[in-house]
């Protein structure tokens, strides 16, 4: 019988691969605003973690699994290294999810066995076998990742695959690990899997890939041609070096191209099933929350969830977008909830007309959070004449920030201008609830505020990066602030808005500087595909 579904899953590793990208750490109530934002936008599986990596992702794996894990939600994913302890972690981790799974990995290629592993084919094979059977014990849904499988020789590829079938693997994962396949090669790879494993009906197939050619989301395409069910993909490619292919650019590409991909599904040209289960109007709200959570901007020419994907700035596109859409435009920026940013509110606005607006935005806020955003609305409101859709989404996402205040920035004050040395004063409240004022000069304001700020908080970093950006257009515009800083060998981000950059800057050092605190009383946190310490002696990896 085949397993093979009619239409392809969508995995989500934002939460996992997405996390391992320098700088996009989340905290667990972050994570948790994310895991609920993919149940909405509708991913079959979400993959939660590396729970072995640290109690905190272990809580995290565990807490999406409770809340988010629901009958007819997504099915909940941990991740594990080819070792008990690994899999024993992933597996308690998932446990209160109606839909656990356990995804195991082992590296296939010759040059991860020989330097990473340094085990022979025969042991990996051994491994593979015995820890997929091991994790059987455990749940009936679980995923085989060969690490590395674009660059392993295809005979042992296949030899693996049929192994970890056999010892119950219901999907297996087709790694691009380093990025280096071209789309023939990898439809090549997924057809030769299809033909040479025995027992491969058994299984769905599911691609993982990432982006060093940018060339992962074109490999995914011909990777379903030839057979590919699941993808795992990022919201905005976030992952790894370059990231993993973008969940965003994948779905629509098989919505709008869904004529050209219906034939691989068995189905006429002209079917108007959708091809994944995902509700497109949800995507340009996932992408703006992982941005803002991650601190890692998207390019403005980005395909789908970018600034200008949707707009018209040459005369002559112009034109022709007013005489009929179809001339330059592909697919409606409102398939993926991308609206006009119309006027909605102003400064009469109540309560309810806010509460209003958040819910058809689809925000869902507690008493408390709902209570901060709407001070900060009425704020605005005095400062600025009318309040758009984007900002309100810049309210909500600064207002529902799950960081922990170990610092609490009371006050800043600067002094600046063309014959004026910067200077800055600031207060802090700090982890003991100490008041602690101190003044800085630098080279300009928020020079001199981050300046003040690190001579009370005391904690050595580096500034790596720092950009504004408008929310909307106009000269009474909120600016919203991203920042990340380096400490040691990890980055820190921190994200705010404000009509005030000085404030939104001081705001978004801040939160990225608890973020730091946070992870230095939280201790290590272990790398799933790099670091091979803490594992048992004895067992695979
Ligand atoms: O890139 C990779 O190979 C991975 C595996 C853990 C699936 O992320
Ligand atoms: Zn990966």
């Amino acid at each position: 019988m085949s397993t093979q579904p009619d239409r392809v899953l969508i995995f989500d590793t934002t939460l996992r691969d997405g996390e391992q990208s320098p700088g996009a750490t989340m905290n667990v109530e972050e994570k948790l605003a994310v895991a609920r934002q993919l149940a909405r936008l509708g991913v079959d599986i979400i993959e939660a973690g590396f729970p072995f990596a640290s109690p905190g992702d272990f809580e995290a794996v565990q807490r999406i699994a409770r809340e988010v894990g629901s009958a007819d939600g997504p099915t909940i994913c941990g991740l594990a290294r080819a070792t008990r302890s690994d899999i024993e972690a992933a597996a308690r981790a998932i446990e209160p999810a109606a839909k656990g799974r356990i995804h195991t990995f082992i590296a296939t290629s010759d040059i991860h066995m020989q330097y990473k592993l340094k085990k022979s084919r025969e042991e990996v094979l051994a491994i593979t076998d015995e820890m997929v059977t091991f994790a059987k014990g455990f749940t009936d849904d679980i995923e085989f990742s060969p690490e590395d499988a674009g660059r392993s020789e295809p005979a042992f590829l296949y030899q693996v695959l049929e192994r970890a079938i056999a010892a119950g693997a219901t999907t297996v994962n087709i790694p691009d690990t380093v990025g280096y396949l071209t789309p023939s090669e990898f439809g090549n790879l997924i057809r030769g899997i299809k033909e040479n494993v025995p027992n491969i009906e058994q299984a769905v197939i599911s691609v993982h890939g990432h982006n060093d050619l940018g060339l992962a989301v074109a490999n995914f395409l011909e990777a379903v041609k030839n057979g590919a069910r699941q993808l795992e993909c990022t919201i905005n490619g976030i992952g790894e070096r370059a990231g993993n292919a973008a969940l965003e650019e994948l779905v629509m590409a098989m919505h709008v191209r869904r004529q050209y991909f219906n034939p691989f599904f068995g189905r006429a040209p002209e079917s108007e099933a959708p091809l994944t289960h995902i509700n497109t109007q949800e995507i340009y709200k996932t992408s703006r929350l992982i941005s803002n959570v991650t601190g890692m901007l998207v390019q403005p020419n980005k395909a789908i969830v970018g600034a200008n994907a949707f707009a018209h700035e040459s005369g002559i596109h112009q034109d022709g977008v007013l005489k009929n859409k179809l001339t330059y435009e592909i697919m409606d920026a409102q398939l993926i909830g991308l609206n006009d940013n119309q006027i909605v509110l102003g400064k009469h606005s109540g309560r309810n007309a806010f509460r209003t607006r958040l819910q058809e935005l689809g925000y869902e806020l507690t008493d408390q959070e709902l209570n901060k955003a709407f001070l900060r609305f009425k704020e605005l409101a005095d400062k600025k004449k009318e309040i758009s859709d984007r900002d309100i989404e810049a309210i909500v996402n600064d207002e529902t920030q799950q960081v922990v205040e170990h610092f609490k920035l009371e006050l800043v004050q600067v002094s600046c201008g063309s014959n004026a040395r910067p200077t800055a004063t600031v207060s802090v409240r700090t982890p003991d609830g100490e008041e602690l004022m101190d003044a800085a000069i630098g080279t300009g304001p928020v020079d001199a505020v981050y300046k003040a700020i690190n001579r009370v908080v005391n904690i050595p970093n580096d500034l790596i990066e720092f950009s504004v950006q408008s929310v909307t257009a106009g000269i009474d515009a909120m600016g919203e602030v991203t920042i990340r800083l380096r400490h040691g060998d990890r980055i820190y981000s921190g994200h705010a808005a404000n009509t005030d950059i000085v404030v939104a800057s001081s705001n978004a050092y801040m939160l990225a500087l608890n973020r730091l605190y946070t992870a230095i009383q939280a201790g290590d946190t272990l790398h799933p595909q790099r670091d091979d310490s803490r594992v048992p002696a004895g067992t695979g990896v």
